[in-house]
């Protein structure tokens, strides 16, 4: 189908609140065209662009992708400043554009490991979008589920500690609001490109009942065509969160 109707088609239908992506396969793209891993980030990066341009154009509200985890300082040094390079030199280049396309953007993660002024540039940065309201656009970075569930229950226990709430106050609802998501709703729709069929580490905790869509294409070639594919299958599922 054309890209134009299944546009269309896809908004006559409801959206998902709240999509997430694993962008995975840029390292096995760059060497099926014999180029240096690092190539494969950078193409990668006109993805997030064209996906990112899509979601604003459907109307879509969240949209989270996964740029950079708490596992990835396992990488050479050379990748990890280049990828922590990219995310940064990203943001400053396109931030304009996305404040006046009225995309809210958020990094989501831990501060550790990162230096202060990168801290502070990326989160001064994406300060020039908190006005806005339309997309909302996190980017995990720095990023590990577990790390995030770990803070959580850490800020949960210094307020038992002080009193200002009591162990048996403690539910699912209070566990959500103390990650880095907070106050948004959980993905219903999480994709991962480059044919792995894991998590990794991503929105654990919030995509308990996301529908998981996998394709094997690789991060650098997936298209706005296969971002409306993996919505237009996500509708057409019955959901049922446990009921019959
Ligand atoms: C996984 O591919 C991809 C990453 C670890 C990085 C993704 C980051 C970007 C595309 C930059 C995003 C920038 C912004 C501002 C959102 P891989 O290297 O694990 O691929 P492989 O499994 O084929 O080796």
């Amino acid at each position: 189908m054309q890209l134009a109707k299944l546009k269309e088609q896809v908004k006559q239908q409801q959206l998902p609140n709240h999509i997430a992506i694993i962008m995975d396969g840029n390292g096995r793209w760059a060497k099926k065209h014999k180029f240096k891993r690092i190539m494969g980030h950078k193409k990668g990066v006109e993805t997030v662009r064209k996906i990112v341009e899509i979601s604003g154009e459907i109307g879509l509200k969240y949209l989270t992708l996964y740029a950079f985890s708490t596992e990835n300082w396992r990488r050479s040094k050379t990748e990890v400043d280049y990828l922590l390079k990219l995310i940064i030199e990203t943001l400053d280049k396109e931030i304009d554009e996305l404040v006046e396309k009225n995309v809210v953007i958020k990094f989501i993660g831990t501060d550790k490991g990162l230096s202060h002024s990168y801290r502070d540039k990326i989160e001064s940065t994406s300060q020039k979008s908190w006005h806005n309201d339309g997309l909302h656009l996190n980017v995990a970075m720095n990023y590990g589920g577990r790390r995030e569930l770990v803070e959580a229950v850490q800020k949960i226990g210094r307020k038992v500690k002080s009193g200002e709430i009591e162990a048996a106050d403690i539910d699912e609802k209070l566990i959500s609001a103390h990650l880095y998501t907070a106050n948004m709703p959980d993905p219903d729709l999480l994709i991962r490109t480059s044919g792995e069929y894991r998590l990794s580490n991503f929105l654990i905790w919030q995509s308990a009942y996301a529908e998981l869509w996998f394709t094997p294409v690789l991060w650098p070639d997936f298209t706005q065509k296969h971002f409306l594919e993996a919505i237009w299958d996500f509708q057409n599922r019955e959901r049922r969160f446990g009921a019959r």
